[in-house]
């Protein structure tokens, strides 16, 4: 069952290369070449046009951990496709949902497609939009990693994830599949609008088709490194996690895991935050993990970092980058293969669930059952 591993969280970490995998796979035309590019989608999604033309707003509701997917989600809609997008929570959306907009596509994202408030909030925004006349798109789109589940019947089309079942209350190998969902999306609705050149849907999709291996590459070089890292934080009770862009998100994800299942608490920040309030937190027994992936924010993202370290924060950072001005900047490094900023996601993600997995292995909890938490959170 766990194939050796000590915990399910564990072998779904490692199962995530072949996740990706299999996504290409499945969405991936493997005949697409950028000659193609006027005939054919790199992307086979099996959208109907009535889903997905003439989209001019997009709105994602959903919860946790598939929130931080939707976040990077918004991300890829807008600057690959061009479509301004929303994300909310389920939860809040319910109770006061912005007022309606014409021509939108609503995601919902849910891993188990049985969340309440996202099936609720669904549910109202369905009901409000097909009450009015046209215009106003009442499609809804799911992504999903249950085809059987209440949100696949209720959507007019799912993406199905296909992470295969996750044990481990913690998502892990199903987040690297929802944004895998929301990469393969947001470069059909590109093609569809014409938004991209040949050029750059040849370069995504060749970046695409390297993450598997890039991921087995982080799995088998830093995961020693990380769990010699996380003795070193048997007493800690705050961490900090920084990121700017498209890794904003991630630093979000990568505090989730850690208080779901270390206890410990976290809390992710976009980096140019920081000065506003949560510097205030630090001294030398919070230590900040900085992601600062190569791309239009990275400078940035190190100069943030360094304003942390000026208040004796231990600073771990998240890069590619190994030279004199990283040495001098992080205490510890977690290098990851250098990939274009808008698939950095995928690869940053990683050494983050295996620093709160060894944390909170290394401090003897039931990490695949956390306490207070539930796999699929069917009551509001
Ligand atoms: C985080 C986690 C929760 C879920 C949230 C939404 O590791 O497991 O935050 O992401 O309860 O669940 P789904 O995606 O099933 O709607």
């Amino acid at each position: 069952e766990k194939q050796g591993f000590r915990h399910f969280m564990l072998k779904e970490i490692y199962e995530q290369p072949s996740v990706v995998r299999s996504c290409l796979e499945t969405y991936l035309d493997a005949s697409w070449s950028k000659e193609k590019a006027e005939e054919k989608s790199p992307i086979n999604l099996g959208l109907a046009g009535e889903l997905c033309d003439n989209v001019d707003y997009i709105q994602i509701v959903a919860c946790g951990t598939s929130w931080n997917a939707s976040m990077v989600g918004k991300y890829l809609l807008e600057q690959l496709a061009g479509i301004p997008t929303m994300v909310q929570y389920a939860s809040e959306f319910r109770y006061s949902p912005a007022p309606m907009l014409r021509n939108t596509l609503t995601i919902g994202v849910t891993q188990s497609g049985e969340t309440a408030d996202t099936l609720a909030a669904l549910e109202m925004e369905k009901q409000r939009r097909m009450a009015l006349e046209s215009p106003y798109n009442a499609q809804i789109l799911g992504i999903t990693n249950r085809p059987e589940s209440t949100l696949a019947h209720m959507v007019d089309r799912i993406i199905n994830t296909q992470a295969g079942i996750e044990i481990g209350v913690a998502a892990t190998k199903s987040f690297i599949a929802q944004l895998m969902g929301f990469y393969c999306l947001a470069i059909d609705l590109a093609y569809r609008r014409q938004h991209l050149s040949a050029d750059k849907l040849e370069s995504l999709v060749k970046g695409l088709r390297e993450l598997p291996n890039q991921i087995e590459l982080i799995l088998s070089q830093q995961e020693k490194q990380i769990e010699e890292l996380a003795h070193e934080f048997i007493d800690t009770q705050d961490f900090i996690f920084l990121g700017r862009g498209i890794n904003f998100p991630i630093a979000l994800e990568g505090a989730l895991k850690l208080k779901e299942i270390s206890y410990i608490h976290a809390e992710g920040y976009p980096a140019g935050e920081m000065k506003h309030g949560p510097i205030a937190l630090l001294d030398a027994k919070v230590p900040v993990v900085a992601i600062a992936m190569p791309g239009d924010v990275h400078d940035k993202v190190l100069s943030n970092a360094q304003e942390a370290k000026a208040r004796d924060a231990r600073l771990i950072g998240v890069t590619p980058t190994d030279d004199n001005e990283a040495r001098a900047t992080f205490n510890d490094l977690l290098f990851v293969p250098h990939v274009d900023e808008l698939l950095s996601p995928i690869i940053s993600v990683i050494p983050l669930q295996l620093l709160a997995y060894h944390i909170a292995a290394r401090r003897g909890l039931d990490v695949d059952q956390p306490r207070n938490l539930a796999k699929s959170v069917t009551v509001e």
